[in-house]
């Protein structure tokens, strides 16, 4: 508890809870807004606290794809990373998708250029390729499959034993899933910042001081971290995992917003964010990206519909084939 407060003050320190924000205003007009434009504000597990808790859905990758693909709401707010809401304009190309911040990116992502990516796929042309849903849409539209970290080994497993497969962009979870599937999948070379900033050393000494303490992780996270973990999972995987176990005290390898659902879920669980290499105010690991929507950006966005996602047609054509099929194999 003592760390996530540090956390949140790191925050509030940084600007990312502006006190002005938690003026009621923001959260009323917000409301508001959703309901005269009949807009659904959908949020990931690393969104600040406060969006998270007037969001009309939170959830991981999976789940939040699978939202924006069934809503019948008239606009999506997209409270999350640009990816994401690209994906939810793909599938919803009728339908306005606003993002607060349009510089909410993504380190991995941004780790796998298109030109780059197409020219390591005509070296491989017998490859099948399964992207992780963290890329562009022009790295979706040379994919045969998307998956998220939910259904990455169903989407892989459903793939013929024989069939070589490109996976991209994340190597980290590239090398999870071939231990896991028993396949030797050629692998991009990318990473997420986020999960790659947790300190080993660091890591041992808290589990010295804490040592019935259960080490759970994202599979985005380095090989040496997850061989230590108790448990392997998306964001969802990883609440689930802590709201069923009988255990009481967790370490938690990912970005530190699970925490505000976490503890939620599990008021009398000890919840400890992994610590992260560089020292920093909240000894755990964020992701800038993500905390760029702040509660008036959020308002400023449902108010003037923008920033808004745009897709080129023939792209997004071409971009929603692998989507659509993953989504077809997570039902
Ligand atoms: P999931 O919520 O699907 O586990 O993804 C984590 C992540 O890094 C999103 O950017
Ligand atoms: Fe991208 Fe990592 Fe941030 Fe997720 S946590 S949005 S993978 S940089």
């Amino acid at each position: 508890m003592e760390l996530l407060e540090s956390a949140k003050l790191s925050l509030k320190q940084k600007g990312y809870l502006d006190i002005k924000t938690l003026d009621i205003d923001y959260l009323k007009e917000i409301k508001r807004l959703k309901k005269e434009k009949n807009a659904i504000l959908l949020a990931h597990y690393y969104q600040i606290d406060e969006i998270q808790n007037i969001a009309d859905f939170v959830g991981d990758s999976l789940a939040l794809a699978q939202q924006a693909a069934k809503t019948n709401a008239d606009m999506i707010i997209f409270a999350g990373v640009h990816f994401m809401a690209e994906t939810a304009k793909i599938l919803n190309p009728t339908k306005k998708v606003i993002l607060p911040d349009l510089l909410a990116g993504c380190s991995l992502a941004d780790s796998c250029p298109p030109d780059k990516f197409s020219e390591f796929k005509h070296q491989h042309p017998d490859h099948l390729v399964v992207t992780y849903i963290n890329c562009s849409a022009e790295i979706k539209a040379l994919s045969d499959y998307v998956c998220t970290s939910s259904n990455a080994r169903k989407i892989i497993d459903s793939i013929p034993k024989d069939q070589p497969i490109i996976f991209a962009p994340d190597r980290n979870l590239g090398a999870y899933l071939n231990k896991e599937t028993g396949r030797n999948m050629l692998l991009w070379d990318g990473a997420c910042i986020v999960h790659e900033a947790f300190s080993m050393e660091k890591l041992i000494n808290l589990h010295k001081a804490h040592p019935d303490a259960e080490l759970i992780a994202h599979p985005e996270s380095e090989a040496h971290l997850l061989k230590v973990a108790k448990y392997i999972g998306s964001t969802a995987g990883l609440l689930n995992h802590v709201k069923n176990s009988s255990k009481n005290k967790f370490i938690v390898a990912t970005e530190a917003g699970i925490l505000f659902q976490m503890l939620q879920e599990n008021p009398d669980k000890h919840i400890i964010p992994a610590p992260a290499k560089e020292d920093n105010t909240c000894a755990c690991s964020e992701c800038a990206y993500m905390k760029m929507n702040t509660l008036k950006k959020l308002y400023l966005c449902i108010k003037h519909e923008l920033p808004n996602i745009e897709v080129d047609a023939e792209l997004a054509k071409k971009a929603i084939v692998p989507i659509e099929r993953m989504l077809a194999l997570s039902k």
